[in-house]
């Protein structure tokens, strides 16, 4: 990723680190456990599927398509509820197969690919996408399309989750006609799993306030027996309930999503449990769910020697990269966490160590 598409927090991490520290950090070995496919696809390639997409079709005008690419090179929020709008046009020009390989192909690119200085951004990626059927391309396709690309890399290289949207009806009955719903998914991803197909696990993402978590009890537990992994978007905001948050635990979820607004009861089941926690910090604080770095629910994670992966979530929005994020742990405060080597080496492993693939063997 060109390094002008990085700003705001992480640029400035990026921008104060020596040239040894930044070879440091690239050349750990690490994983990318948390990003969205259609959250991470370089603007480079949305600019490209603008020039030929087809406004006849009337999904978004011309002017509406421009100004969503304006907005997201400025990405700015007044809280994380306004996000998920900026998805619109990403998912507008991603709608034919072929939009979709070539998006999937860059992000792919993105994490994988050696850069000019010889290394990867990491040397594993747990991509994470949502089923989404469109005109012409249904969920089925829509998998295909995406997994083709995936397993065009070596197995230890990278791997599909599925995400449920928590906007998702459970079933067709609750769904009347929906996109798609939970017990979809979750077939899609058993389905592919059995297939021999590189899915690893399942998450749960989308608004964090909407849905009722208590339905997903038999889609989970069906999903386990399989020996797909569960990883669970979790009280990322103050508003997401105790009833909620305990909820989603009550699952035994092998990882955790943001995890920012635990009490003190769900820490002691994550603690208690070892469930590891990914952590995006320029996504918690873009989205203003974290006021500053050094606020950061990381440090508690930290001082608890607990398992967590560092990851991006959504490079494009965000407009940081996984060495980025890395930046944030080891430049000096208040640019970064100013960590020692050595504990950032620790995190790296530890990603690798709670990577899906891993847990598996
Ligand atoms: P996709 O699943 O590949 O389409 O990636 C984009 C989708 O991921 C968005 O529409 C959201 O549903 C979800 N997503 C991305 N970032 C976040 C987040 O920080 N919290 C919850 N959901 C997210
Ligand atoms: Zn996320």
């Amino acid at each position: 990723m060109p390094s002008s598409t990085i700003a705001g927090p992480a640029l400035a991490a990026l921008s104060s680190l020596t040239p040894n520290q930044l070879i440091f950090i690239k050349s750990l070995p690490k994983a990318e456990l948390h990003a969205h496919l259609n959250g991470c696809v370089p603007l480079s390639v949305l600019h490209q599927l603008a020039e030929t997409y087809d406004f006849s079709k009337n999904l978004l005008s011309r002017e509406e398509i421009l100004s969503g690419l304006q907005t997201l090179e400025n990405f700015s929020l007044d809280d994380i509820h306004s996000f998920f709008g900026a998805f619109r046009v990403i998912y507008a020009l991603i709608s034919t197969r072929e939009a979709l390989a070539t998006a999937t192909r860059a992000v792919l690119a993105q994490f994988l690919d050696d850069s000019s200085n010889g290394f990867p951004e990491c040397t594993y990626l747990e991509l994470r996408t949502t089923p989404r059927p469109i005109e012409m391309l249904s969920a089925t396709e829509y998998l295909d399309t995406v997994l083709k690309e995936v397993e065009k890399y070596p197995s230890n290289r990278a791997a599909l989750i599925l995400s449920l949207d928590r906007r998702m009806p459970v079933n067709d009955d609750e769904g009347k006609g929906a996109a798609i719903t939970v017990g979809e998914v979750i077939d899609h991803a058993i389905r592919l799993k059995k297939e021999g197909r590189r899915v690893v696990g399942v998450d749960l993402c989308g608004d964090p306030l909407a849905g009722d978590m208590s339905l997903l009890e038999p889609f989970i537990t069906k999903a386990q027996a399989t020996g797909l992994r569960i990883t669970l978007h979790i009280a990322e905001t103050t508003q997401n309930s105790a009833s909620d948050t305990l909820q989603l635990l009550a699952y035994s979820p092998s990882r955790l999503g943001h995890a920012t607004f635990l009490n003190e009861e769900a820490k002691e089941i994550v603690l208690k449990q070892s469930i590891a926690v990914e952590l995006c910090l320029s996504s918690n604080i873009i989205c203003k769910t974290v006021p500053s770095l050094s606020s950061h629910h990381i440090g508690y994670y930290l001082e608890r020697n607990h398992p967590i992966a560092v990851c991006t979530d959504d490079t494009l929005p965000f407009r940081t990269s996984l060495t980025a994020e890395y930046a944030l742990l080891l430049a000096s405060p208040p640019l970064g966490l100013g960590l020692s080597q050595t504990e950032v080496e620790k995190i790296a492993r530890n990603s690798l160590e709670v990577a899906f693939l891993r847990m598996e063997t």
